[in-house]
């Protein structure tokens, strides 16, 4: 039987959960319910961190025990994550009882074989990472991420051996190429220990200065230093050194972090364990930052986006379907109100949501609501079918290499595939020509092609995809449902099952009003004042990911026509190759005979929310560049496939 073990960072609870700390827990409820899905069995491990300098400060300033403090804001954390759909299988604390004996235990056993020693030094310690920086770390002699002078301190205290492991780490992330992912992280951490710069690790604070921690097991006068006590939690949880769950899930572990924190999962943690004698986790997934205007979205900095709020705005599950489309995991990503509502209406809005209200409606007219038994297989079903069977896989196999993003955008073939399958089959002309034999085999393949897309999404958005599936009348179990399957089998709906009439799981949102982009303020404000023309303000700076948004592809013109209510615009018929064919509404005819049109390749922008030009549907535009001698249209210096992508 397959395994999965993944963890969050326990959080510290020196301040309320944001958006950055749910996207961590989203994500990795998200991995987890993937696996649960292939049948995997799972353990998902979340909870807070608790002792430190940086909670005995908070506290202190609140006025409260370190204790009540830490009850208070785990609290916090722990009523948040069901109300986001987050089903973990552990909430922990480095409070809990067990945990302290876990820490106690793993220290006995580093000191024991003689990778503990005491010692006097003196560093950089910043406050707010809870570790000392080296020389080498601080920018302007601040600490980069906390912009805070670190307060230089030497003591006394005891050190653990890490740099002793540098060589033997160093072998292992270069055995295992991927032990650290994405890429990127894994190069940052290589770089660091090539650099031959390791260090021994502080492991301890005299109680004199702190007491709000684990007391050393082999000096009462000592507690245990914060990252030391934390990182054991991924072992407590499981039961270490002699438990079940440590037998069934550790071979299996893999860890879930932002960027902030690699160098203790990747360089204390991995040596920790090897001076204790465990094997090494399997992966260390890192991810970027949600930023607010270039800056990271965080607690000490006070930029922080509460989620609570953002579901109230949006629903739950547009703001899941949101964190795991639009982050590239390993890299940052913003959130505005404006991304959300473009990314919600495209996707789910049209893609999806009219998928099911279209089919389901169809189902219904022409099925009485019943699937159908489908006749005989034609070549577009065949098609269609190995589409899903690979979109599928895909999926599958991107999700659990953490590329969330990429997933989804498989999953999205096929959900966009299964409307072009039925603008193409076109139903509705079946019916009126009678044809029920063939209607019957193309209602039955659209909607076990969206069962199936409802039954992979469930990772990313639990409660739509139950929604949806109990609208296709097969309710979800976990018991019942098999992703692996679903990849390899087409047809496994059963006839004659009832389906809802209507859906509309997915209703378009709007822009907030007050959030309007200053761009289209200014356009309406010139609009409605009529003033004389101004020239044209340059725009903004675009960010590259503003420019990654547009899709755009080279399609040749088919046919083209005057439109029957503008003079000045055509209809041009694109030949879009995989992608289909495509109207566009383009307002070429001053420059352009239609006949001149047709056989030329064009460049086109291919993911424009399709609009309405004086009733007639555009979906798309083309690029044309107008100068005094008229018009010309963008076009590849050669002639490449209809459909390819401009980059
Ligand atoms: O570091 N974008 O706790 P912490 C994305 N207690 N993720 C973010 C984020 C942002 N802007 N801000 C925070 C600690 N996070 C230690 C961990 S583990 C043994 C001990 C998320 O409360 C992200 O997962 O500072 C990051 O790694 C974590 O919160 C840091 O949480
Ligand atoms: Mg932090």
């Amino acid at each position: 039987m397959s395994r999965f073990f993944l963890s969050t960072p326990i959080y510290y609870v020196n301040a309320k959960p944001h958006l950055g700390h749910a996207y961590t827990t989203i994500t990795a409820d998200a991995a987890a319910r993937f696996h649960r899905l292939m049948g995997d069995e799972t353990f998902f491990l979340t909870g807070t961190d608790e002792h430190g300098d940086k909670i005995a400060e908070a506290a202190k300033a609140a006025g409260v025990t370190p204790r009540a403090y830490a009850d208070d804001i785990s609290g916090l954390f722990k009523n948040l994550w069901p109300t986001l759909g987050i089903d973990y299988s552990r909430f922990i604390r480095t409070t809990d009882p067990d945990h302290k004996k876990c820490v106690q235990q793993a220290l006995q056993k580093v000191h024991d074989q003689g990778d503990i020693y005491f010692g006097e030094y003196g560093g950089h310690y910043c406050f707010g990472c809870e570790r000392f920086l080296t020389e080498k770390e601080l920018v302007d002699g601040l600490c980069p991420d906390h912009k805070t002078k670190p307060e230089f301190i030497a003591e006394k205290n005891y050190f653990f051996r890490m740099s002793k492991y540098q060589g033997k780490l160093l072998d292992h992330i270069r055995e295992n190429p991927d032990f650290i992912r994405p890429r990127q992280y894994r190069n940052e951490v290589v770089s660091l220990l090539e650099s031959g710069a390791l260090e021994d690790l502080c492991i301890s604070r005299p109680k004199t200065r702190l007491e709000w921690g684990v007391e050393l097991p082999f000096d009462d006068n000592y507690v245990t230093y914060v990252w030391f006590d934390a990182l054991v939690n991924y072992l407590t949880a499981l039961g270490w050194p002699d438990g079940d769950d440590y037998e069934k899930f550790w071979p299996h572990a893999q860890h879930l972090v932002a960027k902030d924190i690699l160098k203790p999962h990747a360089v204390f943690w991995p040596t920790m364990l090897m001076a204790m004698g465990v094997p090494l986790y399997r992966h260390l997934n890192v991810h970027g930052y949600w930023l607010v205007r270039d800056t990271k979205m965080s607690k000490s900095l006070g930029n922080v986006v509460a989620p609570k709020e953002l579901v109230e705005k949006y629903g739950l599950t547009g703001v899941r379907y949101y964190l795991l489309r639009e982050m590239v995991f390993g890299h940052d990503a913003s959130i505005t109100d404006e991304a959300f509502v473009n990314r919600f209406n495209a996707d789910l809005a049209n893609d999806l949501g009219n998928l099911f209200n279209r089919a389901l409606a169809m189902t219904h007219k022409y099925f009485g609501g019943a699937v159908p038994e489908p006749g005989p297989v034609g070549p577009d079903d065949e098609e269609l079918a190995a589409l899903a069977g690979s979109a599928l896989a895909n999926y599958a196999a991107l999700f659990a290499s953490f590329r969330f993003s990429r997933a989804l955008e498989s999953l999205w073939e096929l959900v966009r595939g299964l409307n072009k399958y039925i603008d193409v089959q076109a139903p509705w002309k079946l019916s009126k020509e009678g044809n029920t034999e063939r209607l019957s085999r193309v209602m039955y393949s659209v909607l076990e092609g969206m069962r199936k897309a409802a039954v992979a999404v469930w990772p990313v958005m639990p409660e739509a995809s139950e929604a949806m599936l109990a609208q296709l009348g097969r309710p979800f179990s976990l018991e019942t449902a098999d992703l692996g399957r679903e990849i390899e089998e087409w047809g496994l709906s059963p006839a004659g099952v009832e389906v809802a009439g209507k859906s509309n799981l997915f209703p378009r949102v709007e822009l907030p009003k007050q959030d309007e982009p200053e761009g289209k303020k200014e356009a309406k404000k010139k609009k409605s004042g009529k003033k004389a023309k101004a020239p044209a303000e340059p725009p903004k700076a675009a960010e590259f990911a503003d420019f990654l948004k547009l899709d755009l592809r080279v399609g040749t013109v088919v046919s083209a026509e005057t439109h029957p209510d503008a003079d000045r615009l055509l209809l041009v018929q694109l030949d879009l190759g995989e992608e289909g064919t495509r109207q566009v509404v383009a307002g070429l005819a001053e420059f352009f005979k239609p006949e001149e049109l047709v056989g030329r390749q064009v460049a086109m922008v291919f993911n424009l929310e399709p609009r309405k030009l004086r009733g007639q549907v555009s979906q798309g535009m083309i690029l044309a560049v107008k100068h005094k001698g008229g018009m010309e249209l963008l076009a590849p210096s050669g002639k490449v496939d209809d459909g390819s992508r401009i980059s």
